[in-house]
């Protein structure tokens, strides 16, 4: 069920989006994604974010509302990705007071991407662990770059000790989807930041410094409880552990006896004892959901024939992806007379 309420000085302001086919253009999302954004109301008011284009009147809707007559006098800008900035300049020219909160990085990017009037004169450049004060609540931020661009920024509210994580702790989904956290959070995670597991680290270590009650991300759900069961998950995913024993095979198949293999092997492991063993077919399945996988198990089996003197297509673009997020900490044999009449090695 949506649960978008915050506080009542702390708004949530952004839409779900059921329609979209490919997020980024590349990743299945079945249940859509949501675009945060949350407006703080103070002495100063502040919007935290805008959205992206394909839901902007939705968001100028909510954010009308939540004004309730006033003006914003700050638009905070945690990440210049059009998923999230898309808007800025609309906002910037509908309302040419509002000042707006970036670092360095940030200005570079909107200098780029919009022509805002008068910027010189509205940017707010903060830096590490600078703060502003709103009147009740104060906003200090934490820069944490690469996750998932340059510039990106978090925001800690002091007084409500609430985290405006950007993208960390994002999910796949609608908020209105009723759905476990993990699993989208996590194929959200891989595919998007699973590159920037070092820089993710870093963050986690700012955070650890701070009291958090909840955690406002970009997507998915307004986190409210447990939190160090999130956390706990991004420290394991954002550090190349294996989250949970068991294999994954992902094969890629031409003619159907690479698939019949890997499912043998599948079976021989069950008798063995193996509790947990998933399999993907890397000519069909998503491919997001595999790279999640391998990065999810313990041990994780390629299976594979060979192609143009080099490996079969989709499993070269699987090991691709892996390699572009610094897949690591596994170790990899290479069994390149696999058949079935001979015993696993
Ligand atoms: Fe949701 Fe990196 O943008």
């Amino acid at each position: 069920m949506k649960d978008t309420f915050i506080s009542n000085d702390i708004v949530y302001i952004g839409a779900d989006d059921k329609t979209i086919d490919l997020f980024e253009s590349q990743y299945i999302v079945p249940n859509g994604i949501s675009y945060n954004s949350y407006l703080i109301k103070d002495e100063k008011t502040v919007i935290m974010d805008t959205i992206d284009r394909r839901k902007t009147e939705e968001w100028l809707e909510n954010l009308e509302k939540a004004l309730n007559g006033k003006k914003p006098d700050y638009l905070v800008v945690s990440h210049m990705e059009p998923d999230h900035a898309y808007n800025i300049g609309l906002i910037s020219d509908k309302y040419p007071e509002m000042k707006i909160i970036g670092n360095e990085k940030t200005f570079t990017f909107i200098s780029q991407f919009f022509n805002i009037p008068n910027l010189e004169e509205r940017k707010v450049i903060v830096k590490e662990g600078d703060e502003i004060n709103l009147g009740k609540h104060t906003l200090k931020f934490f820069m944490a770059p690469m996750v998932h661009w340059p510039e990106v920024m978090v925001t800690y509210e002091m007084t409500e000790k609430i985290l405006f994580s950007a993208d960390g702790f994002g999910k796949f989904g609608t908020l209105d989807t009723d759905e476990e956290w993990d699993c989208e959070a996590r194929r959200y995670y891989f595919n998007i930041v699973g590159k920037y597991g070092m820089q993710v680290q870093a963050l986690l270590n700012k955070a650890k410094t701070l009291e958090i009650k909840m955690i406002c991300p970009l997507h998915g759900p307004i986190l409210k409880e447990n939190l160090e069961y999130y956390i706990n998950k991004y420290d394991i995913w954002s550090s190349y552990k294996p989250e949970e024993k068991g294999v994954f095979i992902a094969y890629a198949s031409i003619y159907g006896n690479t698939a019949h293999a890997a499912e043998e092997l599948m079976k021989m492991l069950k008798a063995k004892g193996v509790e947990k063993v998933v399999i993907a077919d890397l000519t069909r399945d998503d491919m997001a959901e595999a790279i999640e996988d391998a990065f999810k198990y313990e041990k994780v089996v390629f299976a594979a024939s060979s192609y143009n003197f080099d490996v079969f297509p989709p499993m070269n673009e699987f090991l691709h992806h892996l390699s572009g997020k610094n897949y690591q900490n596994r170790k990899v044999r290479n069994y390149t007379e696999w058949n079935m009449g001979t015993k696993c090695r």
